[in-house]
């Protein structure tokens, strides 16, 4: 399966926080971040790299860049996952994919979407919470046909249906996340979760 769940002291630590529902807007925001920083270092371990001269001030060397990752948020709660992914990589591009669930069909709708050429791109996916797996699919289905070929994603919590729908809709994502739990109730929220991610965030609750 194409899923990594890091063991990292420090998203442990931020999980913590972010699980604990006494945690409030403010604080859940900060963990969000710290957890991101997490993920990306483990999620851009793949990354491919332009090589290139440079000088020293004593020799020529061969130089690094990192120069084609885009950063697509899945609307709203992945909005979450910005900031850490723009302070860490270099020369970041940022594209927005905006769904929600249609009430009568259960079916992911796109509302808002805007998305650069992703032919050559390194595309990093932002969705939290891989609960049933149909907002991730579709924003894969959405960067693919931008053009994308080389996707991974960051999520926080994921859950078996997700990552089963993932794996039979998606096998070429990799997954990186912060922890594999135990199942869906009957809302569909992950559990044991860290409830709405997106109200957690925002304060809407
Ligand atoms: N979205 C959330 O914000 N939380 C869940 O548990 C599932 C989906």
């Amino acid at each position: 399966m194409n899923l990594t769940v890091i063991d990292h002291p420090l998203a442990r630590h931020y999980l913590t926080v972010l699980r604990n529902k006494k945690t409030d807007p403010q604080q859940f925001r900060a963990a969000a971040k710290g957890l991101t920083y997490t993920l990306v270092m483990e999620a851009t371990k793949r990354l491919p790299l332009r090589h290139f001269e440079i000088e020293t001030p004593m020799e020529t060397t061969t130089g690094y860049s990192v120069d084609d990752v885009v950063a697509v948020p899945v609307l709203r709660a992945g909005l979450g996952m910005l900031d850490a992914v723009l302070e860490t990589i270099p020369n970041v591009k940022v594209g927005f994919a905006g769904v929600a669930r249609n009430e009568e069909t259960a079916m992911p709708q796109e509302y808002y979407s805007k998305l650069p050429d992703l032919s050559d791109a390194f595309v990093l996916i932002c969705e939290p919470m891989l609960a049933t797996g149909g907002s991730l699919s579709w924003a894969v289905d959405k960067v693919k046909s931008s053009g994308a070929k080389s996707i991974t994603a960051l999520c926080v919590v994921t859950a078996p249906d997700g990552i089963k729908r993932m794996y039979e809709d998606h096998p070429d994502v990799h997954i990186v996340a912060a922890a594999y739990d135990r199942e869906l109730n009957e809302n569909f929220y992950i559990v044991p979760g860290l409830g709405d991610m997106g109200d957690r965030l925002f304060g809407t609750l």
